[in-house]
């Protein structure tokens, strides 16, 4: 359908009615109905947990969900951030909830920190890709599909009470527009608290200095309102863990022992970890479930669909179709792919023809050579014929006159015979 019938039509749509039911219809249920398929369906939940090792990530998860989720102390000798997700199946009351856990192993052991966030992003980016393929499959199948998108991630910082380093702020501005941040103040029970009062102020002074944007609880259901805005104005919480329980008057608690006193997990005076429990898990999990399809999932999906070349309107604003943009873009690419194509033929063609060039450049100096050689070769011949020549002109001289010498030799020795034999003659006589 052209661009401009289906602005007409949607100017035509009519202006719906207020009507007011004669009786009970029924679809009051609605809401019912969407828990009912809600339950059967069951939750997933996946939290990203970025801190340096030790300072106490499985400690609070494992307190978070009051269980004890394998876990194993992580080396510090990493050669880069790795991060390892692991998935439990969870069950409360008659809701079940596949909970990853997802723990940044290393973060902050390398020396060279430049590029210690890449893997978080590649991580967060790689989860949002595979939702994506299998959006954009024929036969999706997003019902029973396991998202992993990362939904928040818990950003421990080190309780120093000076400031945030440099690598948490690096950190949490490349995470920002990619995951809900919420940053907390790992080990709390170390820090007096004047000192962390001051502390929580300059963490969001310097978060606020450098544009981070960190996870508002949201304000605008009333239901939450309230309790969202209190707490909004309480971050980061300063959170303590603790599997430990110990017994205070005739209760077990959660809590850390130390030879002046216990500090209880969940007392308020003591620490904000109930305040994270409630806002990550009782008030805002849906609506970080929901922050993370609407708005970071939608900016990452934007982001690829425009890089592969689909838009929404033209130029001029008119709305563009997906099978128009799909048709142009497989133009664009075949013609690509043509001038590729022929482009490599010629480079081809002109290589063969440089070789071929070279071969015969290589045969006419192989001629040359050869030619050479035979001049040569004829020149050493002729030589050669010329001395034999002479050594055999030599060789009749030298016979020629050992001949001679022989005859001569002979005739002298005839003559010396003859003498003797005349002197006896005479004699006689
Ligand atoms: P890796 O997985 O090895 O990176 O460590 P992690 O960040 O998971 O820390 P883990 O929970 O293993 O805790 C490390 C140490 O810190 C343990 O000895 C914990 O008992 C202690 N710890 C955890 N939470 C707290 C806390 O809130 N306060 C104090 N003082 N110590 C804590
Ligand atoms: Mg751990």
């Amino acid at each position: 359908m052209a661009a401009a019938d289906l602005e007409r039509f949607s100017n035509a749509e009519p202006e719906p009615r207020n009507l007011s039911l004669g009786g009970h219809v029924g679809f009051d249920s609605l809401p019912d109905q969407l828990v009912s398929k809600s339950v059967t369906q069951g939750f997933s939940f996946n939290i990203l947990c970025v801190g340096e090792t030790g300072i106490g990530k499985s400690t609070l998860m494992n307190t978070l969900f009051n269980t004890t989720f394998e876990t194993e102390e992580a080396s510090h000798h990493e050669e880069c951030v790795r991060l390892r997700p692991q998935t439990y199946n969870l069950q409360e009351s008659n809701v079940h909830l596949k909970l990853t856990i997802v723990d940044a192993v290393g973060f902050g052991d390398q020396i060279n920190k430049d590029e210690s966030y890449r893997p978080i992003v590649d991580y967060i980016d790689a989860q949002f890709e595979n939702y994506l393929q299998e959006e954009l499959k024929i036969r999706r199948s997003l019902f029973d599909y396991h998202d992993t998108r990362i939904h928040v991630c818990l950003y421990f910082i080190t309780p120093t009470g000076h400031s945030l380093k440099s690598l948490d702020l690096v950190t949490m501005k490349k995470l920002d527009s990619k995951v809900n941040i919420i940053p907390i103040i790992a080990k709390a029970d170390t820090i007096s608290k004047s000192e962390l009062h001051k502390f929580k102020i300059k963490i969001m002074g310097e978060l606020v200095s450098n544009g981070v944007q960190i996870y508002q609880f949201p304000t605008d259901d009333e239901a939450v309102a309230e309790i969202n805005a209190v707490m909004n104005a309480h971050l980061p919480f300063a959170v303590v863990g603790s599997t430990e329980e110990v017994k205070v008057g005739n209760k077990l608690v959660r809590a850390r022992q130390y030879p002046w006193g216990v500090v209880q997990v969940e007392n308020e005076n003591h620490c904000d970890f109930v305040k994270l429990r409630e806002m990550l898990i009782r008030v805002n999990m849906e609506d970080l479930r929901e922050q993370t399809h609407s708005r970071h999932y939608e900016l990452y999906r934007r982001c690829k669909l425009e890089e592969m070349g689909f838009q929404d309107s033209d130029g001029d604003s008119q709305p563009f179709s997906l099978q128009e943009t799909y048709e142009a873009k497989r133009k664009e690419f075949l013609n690509e792919l043509q001038r590729k194509e022929e482009e490599m033929r010629q480079m081809f063609v002109n290589k063969v023809k440089e070789t071929e060039l070279e071969l015969k450049e290589k045969e006419r100096e192989l001629h040359e050579k050869f030619e050479h050689l035979k001049r040569i070769h004829q020149e050493e011949k002729r030589k050669v014929e010329e001395k034999r020549r002479e050594l055999e002109e030599e060789t009749s001289a030298f016979t020629r006159r050992k001949a001679a010498m022989e005859a001569l030799q002979s005739q002298a020795l005839h003559a010396t015979s003859q003498q003797p034999l005349r002197k006896d003659k005479d004699r006689k006589n």
